[in-house]
């Protein structure tokens, strides 16, 4: 089992690194555009084939990577079904499981940052993208973000995972990595005891300014970063 956890310090974005140490089949999961060559340099120093490259949402706030990984290893690109998005070869729906050599990974569904905002489980990690952070969510207040929704992804689909389950969030603003099922139930301020007329009170009063890069990322990561053809 190999996994690693890579950091974009512009956009203090998260991407994974996952993949078989047998078949060396790889999966990466939300790349950053300007850090294809590093994912690249990764990926042949572990001697892996890259296999399955994944969006867990349409993001705001960074372009992806996939266009320039999928051109260099032939990789099939991936997004929930429900993002609207065109350009990649899979649109994913909750209850997928993605297979890489004798590994697979499992697509949680979880609207309410996006409507086509999704988890992946695999083993005993969770890679949440946006909808669950440690300490905190993903906004909800554009792309047809739903507070309501939201709470019913995180409480029904998240919380149901066991405690020990690890949180591997999309993005962490403090330098912090990875949490777990049980620290975000109890700790996340906006979640721990709080009905779901608190969140969404909370959600609506967030008061957070456009990420800069809302404009460019949003309309290339709805064709899978394919911007240049
Ligand atoms: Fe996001």
């Amino acid at each position: 089992m190999i996994f690693r956890q890579l950091f974009d310090p512009e956009s203090s974005t998260y991407t994974y690194l996952l993949a078989d140490s047998q078949s060396r089949q790889a999966v990466i999961v939300d790349p950053v555009r300007e850090h294809a060559r590093r994912d690249l340099g990764l990926l042949a120093e572990l001697e892996l084939k890259l296999v399955h490259i994944l969006e867990t949402h349409v993001h705001a706030d960074h372009v992806t990577g996939a266009s320039a990984l999928k051109k260099i290893s032939g990789a099939q690109t991936g997004v929930s079904q429900h993002c609207g998005a065109s350009g990649f070869d899979q649109l994913l729906d909750d209850g997928d499981v993605l297979a890489f050599g004798g590994q697979s990974m499992l697509v949680i569904s979880t609207p309410g940052h996006t409507p086509g905002s999704s988890c992946f489980l695999w083993h005993d990690r969770l890679i949440t993208g946006d909808t669950l952070l440690i300490g905190g969510c993903g906004r909800t207040d554009f792309q047809q973000g739903d507070a309501g929704t939201l709470y019913d992804s995180i409480t029904r689909r998240l919380f149901t995972l066991p405690d020990d389950t690890l949180v591997y969030p999309g993005h962490d603003y403090r330098g912090r990595r990875v949490s777990t099922i049980a620290e975000e139930k109890a700790t996340n301020p906006r979640l721990a005891g709080k009905t779901r007329n608190q969140f969404i009170e909370i959600m609506a009063n967030l008061d957070l300014p456009m990420p800069g890069k809302i404009g460019e990322a949003v309309s290339a990561n709805l064709l899978g970063g394919n911007v240049d053809g």
